[in-house]
């Protein structure tokens, strides 16, 4: 049988998304759809005195005007419901909690009177002094995100005295790091389509990592049964955990569209999606550090502060991660929360991991440098066996290789361990490592195979793609486990009425799906009685069946909760810095990663790249602002929030370890999302200190901290 799962495959769904063949959620035709747009609030902080909508109401084209005192019908959630990023309903009340939350939807029959009317609905307000300041707000101890048994544990933890152990340690180091406020600005606006068949009966095309997630919220809200819902979401251009839940303009357009009985369709402008689709808070993070001569790590403290809104309490998990990384007796970790008018922070792209691993790893290496010891060498040295919070051994972690390998890809032993010492022309060069790790998720998930006699096989799920490459990894285990080419392979993905595919959340899908895939096109080969496909397909012509068809499920086994599964790597970079402008370039990247076995050496590796990507424009680039005066992001479009371009961007090199993890799951395989974004912003900070001297350890790196 040829071997496909590990090769290089281009994206089954390629073709379809370069020509526009295929249909995201706001694109979606229907004969008498209607549009709506949002009237979102100018003040951060207060109440609606009064609200005026009769001169939009009487523009031409308007079909209705919504506020807080026509507001369609909403249900409550029931107690401990977990699918809303903002816990507060849309339109509830009078008051106003942060800029840009919808205070209005305007409904007309295009687009443009749509829009004109939204801005003709007069507002006023009873304005209070918002608090959008991180540096003035009251923390509290933070509640843990996940409660206490979850994966991602963090917030409160001690373990050994932290005071007592740092006391007579030979090296200590105490810092404080701070991220700012980060947007997750997909390519495709948040945006839907909601039509109801009847009173009972809708479809909702809107682009969700969690069809069926979604599809409970929506049934909740809506007062109607689960299955009166039809999620349909089989493209979506880019997410980062900003599309896992319905947001309060999708639960208003759908709520909407029950009330007017059209099909309705709303899309958040890029201006309003800074402000109600979700951020990464701003944190700020102190690491203190002690250790042996030899390197050893005796304590760790790590204190993180965080943000969230009035309308969710969503504390950024940063000091998950950091149990894991490295082996210390004494380690006291703690979560802070305090409580700003912005909008609901939510899962970004390594919640947690990722801003806690940028104050980890420059603490690390403030640490190497006051040991005089590499930084690859002290990470050998701290490597720990097992998860300290779980007391389980990891399982296939091959994180020494990830650090060994990386260094001599990238040439590490040739750098000068003094800093400003690495020169080209007028240039300064720096060198940086920082290590790379993310928890490895796995959920249960049911697929369906079907063999048919034009030679095809078709699997079908409702789990998605939401641009990572699961429509072709489906396909390649199925191709593989059917013997067949992968364009023999149809994959159906994205739609509720399929069976339950999980979430695409946490980097679990490929872990959770493909699993199930290989049940179903195993169980369709026993169907048929039949070693591989073309075999069942001579079976079904002689047969003269339509088709054989099996639907299995997959699910984390008894055997797997003796191992805690996580994914590792390291990643190293060069940059240069010209002093004389404070222009900062990186010129150069290694990344080293271990997610068990991989399944499509392209798609994988174009996950790491896109998220050192990601990285880059954090440690370099990205900040939101709001005005402290009147609580207003003074960034709003892709112009004024800042990511990296082609040009700020070398070529990355992406190498993997691909030793299977049989433990986890049967395909072997750990998720690859969002792995690679975790210590990237520390590898670059860590390169510039080794350029210059200087340790900057608040993000970004903009031109004036480098002055
Ligand atoms: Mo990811 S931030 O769990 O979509």
């Amino acid at each position: 049988m040829n071997q496909i799962i590990g090769t290089s495959v281009s994206r089954k769904d390629g073709r379809v998304k370069v020509t526009g063949e295929a249909t995201y959620g706001a694109e979606h035709q229907i004969p008498g759809l209607v549009h709506g747009y949002l009237v979102t609030a100018t003040i951060a902080n207060g109440r609606i005195h009064n609200i005026d909508t009769k001169e939009a109401e009487d523009n031409p084209g308007v079909i209705a005007v919504f506020t807080h005192r026509n507001q369609p019908k909403i249900f409550q959630p029931s107690n401990g419901f977990f699918g809303l990023y903002e816990s507060r309903l849309p339109l509830a009340d009078d008051l106003i909690h942060y800029a840009g939350q919808i205070v209005g939807l305007v409904v007309a029959n295009t687009l443009e009177r749509a829009r004109d009317a939204a801005h003709l609905v007069k507002v006023q307000y009873q304005t209070e002094q918002p608090q959008v300041e991180a540096q003035k707000a009251t923390y509290q101890k933070a509640p843990s995100l996940f409660g206490e048994d979850f994966e991602f544990q963090e917030g409160t933890f001690e373990t050994g005295d932290f005071s007592i152990a740092s006391s007579d340690a030979a090296a200590k180091t105490e810092a404080t790091y701070t991220t700012e406020i980060e947007i997750h600005a997909p390519m495709e606006p948040h945006a839907l389509v909601a039509h109801w068949e009847n009173q009972d009966s809708v479809t909702v095309y809107e682009p969700t990592q969690w069809v069926k997630g979604s599809q409970r919220t929506y049934a909740e809200l809506l007062g109607i049964p689960v299955e009166g819902v039809r999620i349909i979401s089989p493209y979506i251009g880019g997410a980062f955990g900003s599309k896992a839940f319905p947001w309060p303009h999708g639960i208003l357009c759908v709520a909407a569209a029950r009330e007017i009985q059209r099909p309705l369709k709303v899309v958040v402008s890029r201006r309003q999606m800074t402000a109600n689709t979700g951020h990464r808070s701003q944190t700020e993070q102190t690491m203190r550090l002690a250790a042996n001569k030899d390197g050893k790590l005796k304590a760790i403290e790590h204190t993180a502060k965080t943000c969230t809104s009035p309308v969710k309490n969503f504390p950024e998990p940063c000091t998950g991660i950091t149990p894991v990384l490295y082996a210390t007796p004494n380690m006291r970790l703690k979560q802070e929360i305090a409580v700003l008018n912005v909008g609901a922070p939510t899962f970004m792209r390594a919640p947690g991991e990722n801003p806690g691993m940028f104050a980890l790893e420059s603490a690390m290496d403030e640490l190497a440098w006051e040991l005089n010891i590499d930084p690859v060498e002290l990470r050998l040295r701290n490597e720990t066996k097992e998860h300290q919070r779980k007391k389980l051994p990891f399982s296939a972690k091959h994180f020494a290789e990830c650090l060994k390998t990386g260094a001599e890809k990238f040439g590490w032993s040739q750098r000068q361990m003094q800093p400003r010492s690495q020169k080209q022309g007028d240039l300064l060069v720096g060198w940086g490592m920082a290590s790379s790790a993310f928890p490895a998720l796995r959920s249960s998930a049911e697929a369906q195979v079907r063999l048919l006699p034009d030679g095809t096989a078709h699997v079908l799920t409702s789990a998605n793609d939401m641009g990572t490459g699961a429509y072709t990894v489906v396909a390649m285990t199925a191709a593989e486990t059917l013997g067949l080419p992968v364009a023999k392979v149809k994959v159906e993905l994205g739609d509720s009425v399929l069976p339950n595919g999980g979430m695409a959340g946490g980097s679990q899908m490929t872990a959770t799906l493909t699993p199930a895939v290989l049940a179903a096109c195993q169980k369709v080969l026993e169907t048929a009685n039949a070693q591989n496909a073309p075999e069942a397909f001579a079976n079904l012509r002689e047969s003269g069946r339509a088709a054989y068809e099996a639907t299995a499920s997959s699910a984390p086994s008894e055997e797997s909760k003796k191992f805690a599964f996580n994914s590792w790597g390291a990643h190293f970079c060069e940059v240069t810095v010209d002093e004389e402008i404070a222009r900062l370039r990186v010129t150069r990247w290694v990344s080293v990663i271990n997610i068990g076995r991989v399944l499509n050496s392209k798609t994988a590796a174009s996950q790491i790249r896109g998220a050192v990507i990601m990285g880059i424009g954090q440690a370099l680039m990205e900040e939101c602002h709001f005005d402290p005066n009147t609580g207003y992001p003074v960034v709003y479009d892709l112009a004024t929030y800042h990511y990296p371009a082609h040009a700020d961007i070398p070529r990355i090199e992406v190498n993997f370890v691909g030793e299977p993890d049989f433990n986890f799951n049967p395909m072997g395989v750990r998720g690859v999302g969002e792995i690679g974004i975790t210590g990237v912003s520390a590898a670059v900070s860590n390169a510039v200190y080794h350029a210059t001297g200087k340790r900057i350890r608040s993000l970004p790196i903009t031109p004036d901290k480098l002055l």
